[in-house]
């Protein structure tokens, strides 16, 4: 949720910030802005803008202000406090335009904090929460940065991930971090500051992850940070982060769901022993032996492969299984003892609402292990154990690729866990070799894409649509209804089938459009009679079946089908389609596919 970037080193021109900035725009698209010291002038410029990068990066151009020299700092807004226009966009200043800083995060404070500046002598001039930490920063200035900055900090309650400079301080950026990912990324002769490793990446994939509370003071040269700190790895090439001949991330990343499959389980599976290798559970491979109670923690489609792991979990593993979303969870009261585990499912590892339950069970000494496709993200750290997803990077906004990964990581666990119970040999053979076997099922899947799209032209002028299915697939209603509203912005609901009648049933008419999940399954016979219901009262429906079911073609409207595989593997399967359904309507549509309106990838505030 907003994008950060700061930079020092051997580059002086802006433009370099702003194609890292470009990199964070999925991050948040509402307004950007960037600030850069001049080193002739010994001044530092500023330009941001509503809208766009390409709306600053225009601006910049016909500024006619001359770029030599750094550090600068870049920020793209996801906003939150002040309305969406230039005044509100970051870079912030002081009442002298001698600091200057972009912030992530939420000031919770900030009203009170203004009211005392503002007695003060402070001139505001926005509403953003963020220009706060400006004039804080320029009360406690007295010719020393970072000093500054930490004394200002002590006075802040909220959230943050800082970058700042000043003319009064120049040849030093200081960054800190509080609850908002934050990291350096190290090359020769140049340090960045990143709110996001995509941003880093063109430069060098040595990155140091900032943890809450640190100030780095970067330096040309160096950078200081009062603790000894691991350099990591980016797993992941530029190239892997580049849209290619695709018009829209969102289709690579649909286009790579098989490949997405074969990296989840690359090297992890056990064939003739009917087990799953998990290293990142090594370390607590016997204390998992104890546990006899499981929570799933997640948001948004991460919660719905939670609660599509509480199915396979409960019924392979046989452990009872609970799952809640992040926002709702953290302010319950969980019952929880030591032989509970929580598991936190997270595609960017930096959801405010999932690290903040994360915390709340570590609090209470409850076994934390995460499931993440980012390596090194705060998740990933403050959780005991866990099993990466590495599913490449995701770009655009709809999560995809990394939900499948999610759910196969969920489908490795079951295994894992059922192994360490009572799963028999034949039963882990089974789930294994139906594992191996998925990329070329999905692959087979995604070769229908053609009429996929068909159908969704079909449809694409119905304004609501209901998504069922049972079991397995019930969770894959909600992902495809969440899929199609975010970029399509059609009302859409994900429903339990049997839900149905229970009221969903009376908005049905001719152009009330539903999509039925159903996979030749345990629940299939109940689901036809859903079908039924919904047919008498003639709507149109979209079914997803099982190939080889011809009756089916003769209840239904149109037909995607998927290959058979095993019951508790079909939703890996079935949401294929629902991905692809999403994205070739809100194509018709003409939609911003990568970025919809109003929403951001990585949520990082509450
Ligand atoms: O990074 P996370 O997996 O924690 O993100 C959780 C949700 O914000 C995310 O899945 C969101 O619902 C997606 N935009 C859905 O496509």
């Amino acid at each position: 949720m907003c994008g950060i970037v700061g930079y020092i080193g051997k580059n002086q021109d802006i433009r370099m910030g702003i194609e890292a900035l470009r990199r964070l725009e999925y991050r948040g698209y509402d307004s950007a802005g960037a600030a850069w010291y001049n080193s002739d002038k010994k001044d530092i410029f500023l330009v941001k803008k509503a809208g766009r990068i390409d709306n600053l990066e225009k601006a910049i151009q016909e500024s006619n202000l001359v770029s030599s020299g750094n550090p600068f700092i870049l920020h793209t807004r996801w906003a939150t406090h002040g309305g969406v226009d230039d005044i509100n966009a970051h870079p912030h200043s002081d009442c002298k335009n001698e600091i200057f800083l972009v912030h992530n995060g939420i000031i919770e404070n900030y009203q009170e904090l203004k009211e005392k500046l503002i007695k003060e002598g402070h001139k505001f001039c926005s509403q953003c929460d963020t220009e706060v930490l400006s004039h804080l920063i320029e009360k406690y200035f007295q010719g020393n940065l970072e000093e500054a900055v930490r004394k200002a900090l002590k006075e802040v309650r909220g959230t943050y991930g800082l970058a700042v400079i000043s003319k009064k301080d120049p040849g030093k950026l200081v960054a800190a971090r509080l609850s908002s990912p934050l990291l350096l990324g190290i090359n020769q002769d140049e340090i960045l500051v990143a709110s996001d490793p995509s941003a880093v990446i063109t430069h060098t994939r040595q990155v140091i992850n900032l943890d809450d509370n640190e100030i780095a003071v970067l330096k040309p040269e160096n950078f200081f940070i009062l603790k000894e700190k691991p350099v990591i790895q980016i797993e992941w090439t530029a190239e892997e982060a580049q849209k290619g001949d695709y018009p829209h991330f969102m289709l690579k990343e649909i286009m790579e769901e098989p490949e997405a499959i074969e990296n989840a389980i690359r090297g992890r599976l056990i064939p003739e022993e009917g087990q799953v290798k998990l290293g990142g559970l090594s370390s607590v491979e016997k204390k998992l032996r104890e546990i006899n109670r499981l929570l799933l923690v997640a948001c948004g489609t991460a919660s719905y492969a939670a609660r599509t792991g509480e199915y396979m979990l409960e019924e392979y593993a046989g452990i009872p299984t609970e799952i809640d979303i992040g926002s709702e969870f953290r302010y319950r009261k969980p019952i929880v003892d030591k032989k509970t585990a929580a598991i936190f499912i997270s595609q960017s590892g930096e959801t405010a609402d999932t690290l903040a339950a994360l915390r709340e069970m570590k609090e209470k000494g409850t076994m934390a292990l995460g499931i993440t496709n980012a390596v090194g993200s705060t998740q990933s750290r403050e959780t005991d154990a866990g099993v990466y997803t590495r599913s490449g990077p995701e770009i655009a906004v709809a999560s995809t690729k990394a939900f499948i990964g999610q759910l196969i990581t969920l489908a490795l666990l079951t295994v894992y866990f059922g192994r360490q119970r009572d799963m028999a040999l034949v039963m882990g053979q089974r789930i294994v070799s139906e594992l191996a076997k998925l990329p070329e099922l999905a692959r087979k899947v995604l070769k229908q894409a053609p009429e996929i799209e068909k159908i969704a032209k079909k449809y694409k002028d119905c304004k609501n649509f209901w998504f069922i299915g049972r079991k397995y697939n019930y969770p894959m209603a909600m992902e495809g209804a969440l899929k199609l509203k975010e970029i399509s912005y059609l009302h859409a609901e994900g429903v339990a089938s049997g839900e149905l009648k229970h009221g969903a049933l009376a908005l049905i008419d001719e152009n009330f459009p539903t999509i039925v999940i159903s996979p030749s399954d345990s629940v299939y016979e109940k689901t036809i009679s859903n079908i039924q219901e919904i047919k008498a009262r003639k709507g149109p429906i979209i079914a997803i079946a099982t190939e080889g079911n011809e009756e089916i073609k003769n209840l239904v409207d149109d037909v995607i089908y998927i290959p058979k595989t095993l019951e508790m593997l079909t939703p890996i399967l079935s949401v294929i389609p629902l991905h692809l359904f999403a994205y070739y309507t809100a194509v018709a549509l003409g939609k911003d596919i990568d970025k919809p309106r109003n929403l951001a990838k990585s949520v990082t505030v509450e």
